[in-house]
């Protein structure tokens, strides 16, 4: 697969904003009585949202029934929005089709692994194999592209939304099977991929293939990762298809689809690569003193994906309704956290949803105008944000961010390790890699993320929190980093298995042993949830191995129990590898070292706890995630672009308090 493919020529986000940032979100006015669009005009004015998205959920009122079109309530739309400067993102309404689909042809509706149709009723009932769903949907999106193409509000195409649906039915069974004969070739190269030696699999007939539905006892773990690749792939055959139709329409206009944060069921490298402007919606929730680092990691991530400014399509001004408990975001949090997106690249902030719905499944789910309305708190902070993101617009948009330091991820390595059978299901992709590039956040080193395939020569220091399976172009990428003067460090669980999941011989690829300096890896010894073990100088978490190392290479090691005096982390030259979870306090230690070894170092020195500083271009944001006042000593002289405040050597920030400064 390649990677970083040039999109040199096609529209971007900068064709949208216009050296502004924008600043909106999603808005329905399907749900609402026309008086109310006049009242919304009026309070976008007011809180400065320059851009909105249209039509997600709109399929059923523009297309009441098969093959009708209702377009003049969103002709109206749109020339409101138009008259009132407020550019259009729209949408094809693709996500959530009307009843009278999944009615009229059963065969667009999706169904579990246990054979369940997923009905309408909801949203994003449809099969992304079905034909009938696909002919539909190109159809409405042909017409909207027609009719709207040429419409000066429109800004950006937003196709579908939040793709995520698998389907385990006999369309998808089919389009599964295609997809592993363009795989494989022939049936004996399918069987000696999955391993059907094992458990008596072996296919005689590419017939007899199924989606993994549910067997009586484990699934064959090939079988399941390569359906969710085809998963990953069927679905962006959907979105590739819509975004064809409307890019022939208006090759000028940049199309975007949505992601979820750190979404499983995606590829999102593979999908960046087809979208114009990469955008993600992020909801951490305000309670989670980790908020802030979960924000940052879906922030770099989306950045290292778009190579560039991103948009943040949606974030909520409140509380969400969809965690057992919804909190609100206390006063100053939504300031807080959007400038934080502006600090780490986005060029867009928008929400879910404009106005705060009274009915539907989401209407506890908060908006820029809340229930409370205009005098609500929620709608003041939103305005006083509009002005400001207005104000630094200008010094802000299009700049990057340079970072020395890259964190491998791979969504192939990630679905390959989250299946039955392994060693400890306590071991969880996702949060090891938060543990990971938390570490390198509150040690204030700003990174990228990249495919472990990518071109790494431009990052001083690779870090690799866990890559369970890679391919020999990944190993092959990773030897030649080093080998040309690049440090690397690699967690535990790496260089396991092969793009098949087969295990490598030795249980760790042999070349990225010897790398290392990892002579026998004797035994893996996974820990319990909240056990440790004691290391030299540190605690370790959720894992621990039985490792014989060469010579010289051990830096700490384990101490009492089984693996007393055995090594913990290694090192040989430029390539580390650490056999545990470090606790926090640790791994943030070990990880300044090592980056500082690699010429690579915070921000600013001496920042207090809480406070986060990216470099944006020669911007210099400073985030206080705390609620005390702090000071930052800050060299030399600069202005703080959101106060206008002349600032030399010193600033305060109050309570989750933010400062841009320009030199
Ligand atoms: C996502 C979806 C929206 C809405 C919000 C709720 O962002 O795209 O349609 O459901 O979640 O948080």
């Amino acid at each position: 697969m390649t990677y970083r493919k040039d999109r040199s020529g096609d529209p971007g986000l900068a064709d949208a904003t216009r050296g502004r940032i924008l600043f909106g979100g999603d808005y329905n006015p399907e749900q609402w009585p026309e008086e109310t669009w006049h009242e919304d005009v009026r309070l976008m004015r007011e809180a400065g949202v320059n851009s909105v998205t249209l039509g997600v959920f709109s399929w059923a009122k523009l297309e009441p029934e098969p093959g009708a079109r209702e377009f003049g309530w969103l002709d109206r739309l749109m020339d409101l929005m138009h008259t009132n400067g407020v550019g259009v993102v729209l949408a094809t309404p693709t996500s959530s089709p009307p009843p009278w689909l999944g009615r009229l042809h059963p065969d667009t509706l999706p169904r579990d692994e246990n054979g369940r149709v997923e009905w309408w009723g909801g949203r994003q009932h449809f099969s992304h194999s079905s034909a009938t769903y696909r002919r539909y949907a190109a159809a409405i999106a042909e017409d909207l592209a027609a009719r709207y193409g040429g419409h000066p509000a429109l800004t950006m195409w937003h196709i579908n939304n939040e793709y995520c649906t698998a389907d385990h039915g006999d369309e998808a069974a089919a389009a599964f099977r295609r997809w592993l004969r363009t795989r494989y070739g022939t049936l004996d190269a399918l069987n000696t991929a999955w391993g059907t030696a094992f458990w008596s699999q072996g296919y005689d007939s590419w017939d007899g293939i199924l989606p993994p539905r549910t067997p009586h006892y484990m699934k064959n773990p090939a079988q399941v990762l390569d359906f969710r690749r085809f998963t990953s792939d069927a679905l962006l055959e959907c979105y590739v298809a819509e975004r064809d139709i409307v890019a022939r329409h208006t090759p000028h206009v940049p199309v975007t689809t949505n992601f979820m944060p750190l979404f499983f069921g995606q590829d999102a490298w593979r999908w960046a690569e087809e979208e114009d402007v990469v955008s993600v919606d992020l909801y951490p929730d305000p309670r989670d003193p980790l908020g802030p680092q979960h924000g940052a990691l879906i922030q770099d991530l989306t950045r290292s994906q778009a190579r560039g400014p991103w948009m943040l399509m949606e974030q909520a001004a409140g509380p969400v309704n969809w965690r057992g408990v919804n909190h609100p975001k206390p006063r100053g949090l939504n300031r807080l956290w959007s400038l934080q997106a502006v600090a780490r690249g986005a060029d867009a902030v928008c929400y879910f949803q404009w106005r705060q719905s009274r009915q539907g499944a989401e209407k506890f789910h908060s908006g820029m105008v809340p229930h409370a309305g205009e005098r609500g708190r929620t709608f003041q902070e939103v305005k006083q944000l509009g002005a400001e993101l207005a104000a630094i617009g200008g010094e802000v948009t299009g700049r990057h961010i340079g970072a020395d330091i890259a964190i491998l991820h791979d969504w192939h390595a990630w679905w390959a390790a989250a299946q039955d059978g392994r060693p400890s299901a306590q071991v969880d992709h996702s949060a090891v890699l938060h543990a990971w590039h938390r570490a390198l956040w509150e040690a204030h080193l700003t990174a990228d993320f990249a495919h472990p395939e990518h071109d790494l020569a431009g990052y001083r220091l690779v870090v690799v929190p866990q890559l369970y399976t890679m391919t020999d172009a990944a190993i092959d990428n990773l030897l030649a980093y080093v080998r040309t003067g690049g440090v690397l460090v690699s967690g535990f669980l790496t260089g396991v298995a092969d793009q098949d999941d087969r295990v490598r011989p030795g249980g760790m690829d042999p070349r990225l042993r010897e790398l290392f300096g990892i002579h026998v890896l004797h035994e893996w010894w996974p820990l319990d949830e909240g056990e440790t073990v004691d290391c030299d100088g540190f605690r370790g978490t959720l894992w621990s191995e039985e490792i014989e190392a060469e010579e010289g290479v051990a830096q700490s090691a384990y101490q009492g129990g089984e693996l007393d005096g055995l090594p913990a982390v290694l090192r040989r030259d430029r390539a580390w590898y650490v056999s545990t979870l470090p606790e926090p306090d640790a791994l943030r230690g070990l990880l300044t070292r090592i980056a500082a070894g690699a010429g690579v170092h915070p921000v600013l020195d001496g920042l207090p706890d809480r406070v986060e500083a990216v470099r944006r271009g020669d911007l210099l944001f400073l985030l206080n995630h705390g609620r005390e006042p702090v000071t930052v000593d800050v060299p030399g002289a600069h202005t703080d672009l959101l106060t206008g405040d002349k600032a030399a050597e010193r600033v305060t920030l109050g309570r989750y308090g933010v400062a841009v400064l320009r030199p």
